[in-house]
């Protein structure tokens, strides 16, 4: 009997070690994950085939093509094309809004262009559409990979001119602060910032001399540095109420074209 009772005291010790082991240790976890990562991606390359013998396909190659790369829609009357999903700028919309993919394949291809008979229908169950959640979070796991994987292959092509930059203001939410007009906002207006730079400022920073002094020799390098990290280059590493925006939010050609259309804004200087 006490060898019976040490026997199953033995055994449960050993069982909670081997789950406490198992459950903390880094490197399986990690493999699970990854395991489980990659189930996820391989039902996504499901759910985006036109297999006929796999019931949890949704046709999405159809359109877009087996390799998501874009393609004619069958029998569109009007000779209409399905987008690549390897693009840039899908990642850069993704940027903006990081549920755009989701939404765009939930709800269909309103979201994308506005147009309610766009080709492109709604696939979530919730809208009626065929999809389940677990088909949505996989294949949109699937397209949200193609699409970082562009964006981190070739910077986005931004031409240098104030057009190019102030849709580049639109996208990049500078207007969310400064007014989608540049009128001011939490931040300041910037209608007259292609003439002077720091006057006014909401906030106070110790660089404000330099600031000045540098837009005074060089108005480019000035709000780029500004723009880039206000904190850090003007203001002793301090915040300033304006976020900074590394290369991964404002590649150097983005940031560029910006600077273009910002110094053409010179009112009632
Ligand atoms: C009938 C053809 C068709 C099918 C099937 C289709 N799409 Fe689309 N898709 C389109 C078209 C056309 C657009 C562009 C929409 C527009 O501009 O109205 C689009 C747009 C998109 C976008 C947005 C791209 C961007 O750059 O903004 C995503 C993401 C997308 N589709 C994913 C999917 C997924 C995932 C599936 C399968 C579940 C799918 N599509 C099935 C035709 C289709
Ligand atoms: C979260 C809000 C916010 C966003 C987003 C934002 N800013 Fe600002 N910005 C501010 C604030 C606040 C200030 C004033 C800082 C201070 O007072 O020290 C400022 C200051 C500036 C100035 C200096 C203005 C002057 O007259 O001296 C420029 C130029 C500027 N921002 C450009 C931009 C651009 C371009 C973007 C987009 C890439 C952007 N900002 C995004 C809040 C923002």
């Amino acid at each position: 009997m006490r060898i019976k009772t040490l026997g199953v005291l033995l055994v449960t010790v050993l069982a909670a070690f081997t789950m406490l082991y198992w459950f903390t240790d880094e490197p399986r976890r990690a493999a699970i994950a990854a395991e489980h990562d990659a189930e996820l991606l391989h039902f996504g390359e499901v759910v985006f085939s036109n297999n006929p013998d796999e019931p949890a396909a949704a046709g999405c190659a159809r359109c877009h093509g087996d390799d998501g790369k874009g393609g004619p829609i069958p029998n569109d009357p009007n000779g209409r094309q399905a987008p690549s999903l390897h693009t840039a700028s899908l990642a850069a919309k993704l940027k903006v809004n990081p549920a755009y993919v989701h939404l765009a394949v939930a709800y269909g291809g309103v979201v994308v262009s506005g147009n309610v008979n766009s080709p492109m229908p709604a696939w979530s169950a919730e809208v009626g559409g065929p999809l389940n959640v677990q088909q949505i979070d996989a294949v949109v796991t699937l397209v949200t990979g193609w699409a970082e994987a562009a964006a981190n292959e070739a910077p986005i092509e931004v031409p240098d001119t104030p057009e190019a930059g102030a849709q580049v203001f639109a996208s990049a939410g500078c207007g969310g602060c400064h007014g989608v007009n540049l009128e001011g906002g939490v931040g300041p207006a910037l209608t007259n910032i292609g003439n002077e730079i720091g006057t006014g400022l909401p906030t106070e920073i110790s660089g404000l001399e330099q600031l000045k002094a540098d837009y005074k020799a060089d108005p480019r390098k000035a709000l780029e540095q500004w723009i880039r990290d206000s904190a850090t280059n003007y203001n002793g590493g301090t915040a300033t109420g304006m976020p900074p925006h590394p290369p991964e939010v404002l590649s150097d050609n983005q940031l560029k074209a910006l600077i273009t259309f910002l110094l053409t804004q010179t009112a009632g200087g």
